[in-house]
């Protein structure tokens, strides 16, 4: 194991928090609030933040939509720049926090922001950035990676840097009663394939630490899966929180070999067909494990029986798969797409063309899943 680990995002988690983001912005700050469709307006978390920065200069920028898009963002930028902000709030989920961690990057850069997702721009200096999370999902609190959609030419493409890691995160469970069931279950399903990203996949000495974590997180979101009826509760509410922040704030993906196939091709799905990020890799994951299955089997075994206590046996790995897919079944989360509007070949065939344009074309903890590996998985993931 050889890895440099730290986690500089403060977290304040509970009921109540927001009235601390009054002490942790700095007074003398001029505070851009970012939020996305108008869901805390509804449910009081807007009254919240509004009340606990009574005392800051602050104004808003609003209408982040989910999978943000640097055509949004960019005027974000525009405001950040031409107000001198100083320090930006995002208040939302993933698509919220992503996008104001793309705007804080692209306020310090001259050039197209675009370029930041291309790589043609490595970020070094932000505004700095908070934020207050209002869906348990995506671990973009307390990291350090955003994800940003061109919709002109239906890219999605991922960036990083710790100059946007948030300073701090509020994390008020109360936030999510408010909750489409659908993003509950969203939330489940995107933590579940983070923990998944970072521990199937092979790391020869055994990292029993990251492992053992990963195993928790897993069980957890099994065990909250089991326990759905009781989700109008604070502990249930409590405990996907913190799991879901957990999976994928550093700690499980130190020193280990990290995948991130399901992701990428994921990414595809919703930048072509709008499907929701979660569900994206509900239908990837089983069969890109299935393509990938004897270089994942050690891994898959071990998940088998320390997640989902299965008997031993020659065909331990396929059962663990299995196992996966029932999970997102019994969330009723499809694991086929069949949302694309159009016949199965085109479908495979335009995914395949967005995978070889964006570079996506040696995925996974082996670089082994080349374009004709990611047809294979397609051919069993498309309905
Ligand atoms: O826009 P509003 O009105 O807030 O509504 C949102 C949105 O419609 C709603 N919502 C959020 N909190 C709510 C609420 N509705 C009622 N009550 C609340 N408390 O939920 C909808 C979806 O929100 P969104 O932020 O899009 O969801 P999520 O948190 O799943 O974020 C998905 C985005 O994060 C990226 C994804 O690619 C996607 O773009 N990811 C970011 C990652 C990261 N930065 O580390 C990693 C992930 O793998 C992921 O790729
Ligand atoms: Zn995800």
């Amino acid at each position: 194991m050889e890895f440099t680990y730290g986690n500089s995002t403060t977290i304040m988690f509970g009921q109540g928090q927001i009235a601390a983001i009054k002490q942790q912005i700095p007074a003398d700050k001029k505070v851009l609030v970012i939020y996305g469709g108008g869901s805390i307006k509804s449910n009081g978390v807007y009254d919240q933040v509004v009340a606990a920065l009574s005392e800051h200069q602050w104004q808003e920028f609003s209408g982040v939509e989910p999978n943000p898009t640097v055509e949004t963002m960019d005027k974000a930028v525009a405001i950040i720049k031409e107000q001198a902000i100083d320090f930006v709030l995002a208040v939302g989920g993933g698509s919220v926090i992503d996008g104001s961690k793309y705007a804080v990057a692209a306020a310090k850069y001259d050039g197209d922001g675009w370029d930041i997702l291309l790589g043609k721009h490595k970020v070094t200096e932000a505004v700095p950035l908070a934020a207050v999370l209002t869906l348990p999902a995506t671990g973009s609190e307390s990291n350090a990676g955003a994800v940003l959609t061109k919709a002109a030419t239906k890219t999605k493409l991922p960036f990083g840097s710790p100059a946007v890691q948030p300073i701090f995160a509020v994390l008020d469970p109360d936030t999510m009663k408010s909750l489409p069931e659908r993003q509950l279950r969203n939330g489940l399903v995107d933590a579940w394939v983070h923990t998944c990203e970072l521990y199937v996949s092979t790391q020869k000495e055994g990292a029993m630490v990251q492992d053992g974590y990963s195993e928790v997180l897993l069980r957890n979101l099994m065990t909250l899966a089991k326990d759905y009826n009781n989700r109008d509760n604070d502990g249930w509410r409590s405990n996907l929180m913190w799991t879901a922040n957990q999976a994928l704030s550093g700690l499980i993906g130190a020193g280990v070999d990290q995948d991130w196939a399901t992701h990428m091709i994921g990414h595809e799905l919703t930048a072509l067909y709008g499907v929701d990020h979660a569900r994206s890799l509900a239908i990837i994951q089983p069969a890109l494990y299935r393509n990938q299955i004897e270089v994942k089997r050690a891994k898959l075994e071990q998940m088998g029986t320390n997640v989902f206590a299965l008997e031993a046996g020659s065909d331990l790995a396929e059962r663990t798969i299995e196992a996966i897919e029932a999970f997102y079944h019994s969330l009723d989360v499809a694991t086929q797409l069949s949302e694309h509007g159009s016949d199965k070949a085109t479908t495979i065939q335009s995914v395949l063309a967005n995978l070889e344009a964006h570079g996506m074309v040696a995925l996974g903890e082996h670089r082994a899943i080349t374009l004709e590996e990611s047809r294979i998985i397609l051919e069993a993931s498309v309905a």
